[in-house]
């Protein structure tokens, strides 16, 4: 029988051995991908952030979770990954305790909705399902069927549309559709 997994949030000193792992995981071209565009000018949400270390492989899981706001309303979501284990050590149950007890402290920080770009049948398992098509965009490519969602308050995803971006981003667009109007308005 699997023991408990022991959890511990994420410190600064993880770092480069995370990044170690993320490449191991996901290759050196992880970069690309459009769920990177979202980390870009944004900063995981603290308290959110979790290891699980061993003697053998020092750091053999990592998650954390990012702000996001979407379309004009400026909905709050968070972002959940990257998610990864190292290869060594999968199949013991690391991913889903990381997922299950970020999820539980995401609702504890009232978070309702968290997004993510992955493989449905493993994130079915903790009741992520297929966003519905053409509701919710990224800033890049994303196959519909790996981008899903789940709603950690209920109906959270009702009223939520449009481009997915960093809230920092977001709110620079804010102040230029405000300058927008007021050029039009004393016109
Ligand atoms: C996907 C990943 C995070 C899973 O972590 P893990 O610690 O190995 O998974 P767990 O031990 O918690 O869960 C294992 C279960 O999930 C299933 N599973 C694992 N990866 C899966 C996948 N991609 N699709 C469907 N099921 C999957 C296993 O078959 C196993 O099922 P079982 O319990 O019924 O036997 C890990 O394999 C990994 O880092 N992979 C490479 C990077 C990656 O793909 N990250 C996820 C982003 S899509």
């Amino acid at each position: 029988m699997r023991g408990p997994i022991a959890l511990h949030d994420t410190t600064s000193a993880d770092h480069d051995t995370i990044e170690l792992l993320l490449d191991l995981a996901f290759g050196s071209g992880r970069r690309g991908k459009t769920t990177y565009r979202l980390r870009e000018a944004n900063s995981p949400v603290p308290g959110l952030s979790l290891v699980t270390r061993d003697k053998g492989v020092d750091v053999s899981g990592t998650i954390s979770f990012w702000p996001l706001a979407i379309g004009d309303k400026r909905s709050p979501a968070l972002l959940l990954g990257p998610l990864a284990v190292h290869p060594d050590r999968q199949g013991l149950g690391i991913g889903l305790s990381l997922m299950q007890e970020g999820l539980a402290r995401a609702r504890a920080q009232g978070h309702g909705l968290v997004l993510l770009v992955g493989d449905e049948p493993y994130y079915a398992k903790v009741g992520f399902a297929k966003l519905p098509e053409g509701l919710i965009s990224l800033p890049g490519p994303v196959d519909p069927a790996r981008f899903l969602y789940l709603e950690l308050t209920p109906g959270a995803l009702r009223g939520v549309q449009g481009l997915a971006q960093a809230p920092g981003l977001a709110a620079l667009a804010v102040p230029h559709a405000a300058q927008s109007q007021q050029q039009r308005c004393e016109a």
